[in-house]
């Protein structure tokens, strides 16, 4: 029971592109190149431009296995197969790490520690995801994708989501493997 809802508010993500036509009207990768790069407080700003990590941010984004995020996931997929792979990396990255550990941390720690030793620790808030100073812009990118492409008016939410499906994308396909 408890997992249900843990799972409902982790999967913030997973509808992000599930028109058929929305997922020809915007190249992923590039779309998240932009968002990772471009404005104050971008993911380079923080994780670099190689992944590996700046003095604002020692996660290294090359080795996913080692994000909190996905130990999680991983923690979740073992009770529940239905815990899509990347919801909470989506979740945390559309959020920000403050809005991530309010809305989601409690629920979480209940659950974590019923079943694991070690206590789950909350993200560390200076990670802000797509929180930073070009957010409105790259939200006016997509909005202008989803328009050439006859696409009715996308949500905010379906908005936000597709920023963070786009920039996990690429920092998959750019990073991922990479060390
Ligand atoms: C102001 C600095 C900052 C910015 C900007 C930032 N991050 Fe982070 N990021 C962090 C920190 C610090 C962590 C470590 C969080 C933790 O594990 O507690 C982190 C963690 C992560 C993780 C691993 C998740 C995990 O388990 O910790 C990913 C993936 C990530 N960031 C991607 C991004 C992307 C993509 C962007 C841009 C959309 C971004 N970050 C913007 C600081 C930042």
């Amino acid at each position: 029971m408890k997992l249900c809802v843990l799972v409902t508010v982790m999967l913030v993500a997973g509808t992000a592109l599930a028109d058929a036509d929305a997922d020809n009207a915007i190249d992923m990768y590039e779309l998240g190149k932009r968002i990772y790069s471009v404005g104050s407080d971008s993911c380079m700003s923080c994780h670099g431009a190689d992944g590996a990590g700046t003095d604002r941010s020692d996660v290294d984004l090359r080795s996913p296995g080692s994000w909190k995020s996905v130990i999680y996931e991983d923690a979740l997929r073992s009770k529940d197969a239905s815990v899509e792979s990347g919801s909470v990396t989506r979740a945390i990255i559309a959020l920000g790490a403050r809005d991530w550990n309010e809305e989601n941390f409690t629920i979480f720690r209940d659950h974590w520690n019923s079943e694991i030793a070690q206590p789950a620790k909350p993200f560390d808030e200076e990670m802000v995801g797509i929180n930073g100073g070009s957010r409105k812009s790259h939200e006016n990118f997509v909005r202008r994708g989803f328009r050439k492409a006859g696409v009715a008016r996308p949500s905010s939410k379906q908005i936000e989501d597709t920023m963070a499906e786009a920039v996990l994308t690429y920092v998959t396909e750019e990073f991922a493997g990479a060390k």
